[in-house]
């Protein structure tokens, strides 16, 4: 429970997708820098398993990739003694007071929905829920008083469709809501994939996060380094960014050293990455599901005890209480 907390502290909440299997660029794009921001606030952790429902309808999966979710985050280093993790379908408020604010807003505002046109553009059905997206997760940053939501940079119009929902109800009714901030972390840059690209699960060019040595060992033999010169950049760009994370030097001086020795280069970058990978793996093995059922139920509680607050205000201000 995260009690001790001092109210005081801003808050700060975030959403995340159960969308399974995370590679090395979620991990430096968003897992590593929520770790090393949320103890300094009222954190709040939420996996949007009613989100999920807007593309996908495999309740066998759902289930899993939710549990599997927050096993990411705790194995990654979040402890829930210090951030509220919950379930979004386990707290009612946010589908109650999404539908107030699509009571507020117009189509043609969610028309305007970047990600709604993207998913549509991509072959998405175009379900209601996609269409409303926004206002589900405007009530789930605006029911805990929320002041920074840490996403990636696709999630920026979000966090401005929240902040348009709040105005427009506390203009309609009264000041419940604060408008929240974005916490976009720009420093990270871009991981690179096997292929150079952007690392990302649709590209297919991912490094598991939680790979067996097996899996990281195939996923390095088939970085591509057809590149000209005798330093594979490919490699060498990923290696980089582990070696800095082991806070490891000489990088530069070994591929030096070893030119045009890809095989040796590669096998020095999966001994690297093993090194870094092996603790989280292996404290994410120790997770088992009942110790997740454990924390989410914690955090329903907690998160149920703020949020019904804060809806019981909103209930009297629109009049149906
Ligand atoms: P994917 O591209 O694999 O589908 P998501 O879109 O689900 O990844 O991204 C989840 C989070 O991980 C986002 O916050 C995003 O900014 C971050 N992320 C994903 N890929 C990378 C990458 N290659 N480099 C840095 N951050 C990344
Ligand atoms: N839309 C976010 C994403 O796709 C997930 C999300 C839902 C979220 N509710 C949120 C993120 C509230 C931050 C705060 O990544």
């Amino acid at each position: 429970m995260v009690g001790h907390m001092s109210e005081s502290k801003p808050v700060l909440l975030t959403g995340l997708q159960p969308s399974g299997n995370l590679h090395i660029g979620n991990y430096f794009g968003a897992l590593r820098p929520f770790v090393d921001a949320y103890g300094e606030y009222r954190s709040y952790l939420m996996v949007v398993d009613y989100h999920a429902l807007t593309s996908l309808r495999d309740p066998e999966a759902l289930r899993k990739n939710t549990i599997e979710a927050v096993k990411d985050y705790l194995a990654a280093g979040v402890d829930p003694k210090k951030a509220i993790i919950f379930k979004q379908s386990t707290v009612p408020a946010h589908t109650e007071l999404a539908w107030i604010f699509d009571c507020l807003v117009t189509v043609p505002f969610l028309m305007q929905g970047h990600a709604y046109k993207d998913k549509v553009a991509k072959g998405l059905e175009a379900n209601a829920g996609l269409f409303t997206y926004p206002m589900l997760m405007a009530a789930d940053i605006l029911l805990y008083d929320t002041d920074v939501v840490p996403v990636g940079e696709d999630q920026r119009q979000h966090i401005e469709y929240a902040r348009e929902a709040a105005t427009k109800f506390n203009n309609a009714y009264e000041s419940l809501f604060k408008e929240p901030g974005e916490m976009i972390f720009t420093n990270v840059g871009t991981v690179p994939g096997t292929d150079g690209a952007k690392m990302s699960k649709s590209y297919k060019n991912t490094i598991p996060l939680f790979g067996s040595k097996d899996e990281l060992a195939k996923a390095v033999m088939s970085i591509v380094t057809d590149s000209s010169g005798d330093v594979p950049a490919n490699v060498y760009n990923i290696h980089q960014l582990i070696s800095l994370a082991l806070f490891k030097s000489g990088l530069e001086k070994f591929y030096q050293e070893h030119k045009g020795q890809y095989k040796v280069l590669k096998e020095a970058l999966i001994e690297d990455l093993d090194r870094y990978l092996a603790p989280m793996r292996e404290r994410r093995a120790s997770i088992t599901d009942a110790d997740v059922a454990r924390v989410l139920e914690d955090g329903a509680r907690e998160a149920h005890a703020v949020s019904e607050a804060k809806m019981e205000m909103v209930r009297k201000a629109i009049g149906v209480a």
